[in-house]
């Protein structure tokens, strides 16, 4: 089968085609004819940081933690998928798991789930990393309840909007910072109340939006200075989840407002192999809320072929996708 494989990790983006043989799917696990993936900035940090990060492969590596295809064999033991069956999910792209740059990969079918009906298979293939991120942060995590007043950082990236899309569907009030008027039009569709990060304060913003009271949870999906801002824009009480927490902090605001800080990192069942029943039973339930019109993944208008794997990191290099990078992977 064909692959891009990384050669050498740097901004150089050393992906090759190559051929490899068709992996055979072992205990438990389906192989997938891939028809889509997409660009998440983990892959890009893989890409670029290589082994700083303890789970980036060893090279020659396939990348590609999303991914959408249909089965085309099954290994012993496997109970939830069936041959035929249209897939998506996050089965692979760290070590020791080939990602889904590839025409086939084998994938645990606990990391993988029937892929929406109503949605387009190659789509598809952009939806399972961070649905499952916001729905772990927003449930699992934070336990978002009708009726809290809700504010997502970062509202209109790949997590955020999908954060957005599942807070309303809880029946939250959601809030959500952007940029730019685009920005602001897709949260705003998605059901959501924009905040202009660049010109309102927190202050200026939780004065307006709470009465001064704080959101009742607060989920990060940018870190750094905005984590510091999401301790400052919870209220007394509250709980802050963030995608982000490899930095330093000053937990006092955390300690004067009792706040709880709540840590998402979705990769962990991938890596360590425990907990990963959890991901398809979240990507059953996108999938049904999908089908019933409730979330949908917004797609750039730019889409980049699997052998062009390089054009869609720079293009996520350069800050000017508007939703998610679709890559499309067919023979
Ligand atoms: N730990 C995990 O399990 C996990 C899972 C998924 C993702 N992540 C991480 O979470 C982050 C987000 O992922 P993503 O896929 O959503 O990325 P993305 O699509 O690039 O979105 C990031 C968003 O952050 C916004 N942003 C940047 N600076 C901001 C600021 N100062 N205030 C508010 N918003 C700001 C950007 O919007 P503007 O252009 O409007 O600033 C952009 O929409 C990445 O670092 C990713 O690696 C972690």
């Amino acid at each position: 089968m064909k692959a891009m494989l990384i050669e050498e990790y740097g901004r150089e983006y050393a992906f090759a085609e190559s051929d490899i043989a068709v992996p055979e799917p072992g205990p438990g696990q389906v192989l997938v004819r891939v028809a889509g993936s997409s660009l998440n900035p983990i892959d890009n940090k893989i890409a670029t940081m290589g082994s700083a990060l303890a789970f980036s492969p060893d090279l020659p590596a396939v990348l590609g933690m999303d991914v959408s295809g249909t089965v085309e064999g099954v290994g012993p033991g496997v109970t939830r998928l069936a041959l035929g069956d249209r897939v998506f999910g996050c089965p692979g792209g760290v070590r020791g798991l080939p990602g889904a740059l590839a025409e086939f990969m084998v994938g645990d079918e606990r990391l993988l789930a029937r892929a929406p009906r109503c949605m387009d298979l190659t789509d598809a293939g952009a939806m399972p990393l961070v649905a499952v991120t916001a729905w772990l942060a927003l449930f699992d995590k934070a336990g978002l309840k009708t009726g809290e007043r809700l504010l997502v950082q970062g509202g209109a990236g790949g997590v955020g909007h999908l954060a957005v899309q599942l807070g309303v569907h809880a029946g939250a009030e959601v809030f959500a910072t952007v940029s730019s008027p685009d920005k602001a039009s897709v949260v705003e569709a998605l059901g959501g109340t924009p905040i202009d990060y660049t010109t309102a304060s927190v202050d200026d913003y939780v004065d307006e939006h709470t009465a001064g009271r704080g959101f009742d949870a607060v989920f990060d999906t940018v870190g750094g200075p905005v984590l510091d801002a999401s301790f400052k824009a919870a209220r007394m009480g509250g709980r802050v989840v963030s995608t982000n927490t490899r930095s330093s902090h000053d937990l006092g605001p955390l300690h004067a407002k009792s706040l709880s800080l709540h840590v998402v990192f979705m990769l962990l069942p991938l890596i360590t192999g425990r907990g990963r029943e959890r991901i398809g039973e979240i990507l059953d339930q996108v999938a049904a809320l999908t089908d019933a019109d409730e979330l949908a993944v917004l797609l750039d208008e730019r889409r980049f072929d699997f052998r062009d794997i390089a054009s869609a990191h720079r293009y996520w290099e350069s800050g000017r996708a508007l939703g998610k990078i679709g890559v499309s992977v067919s023979a």
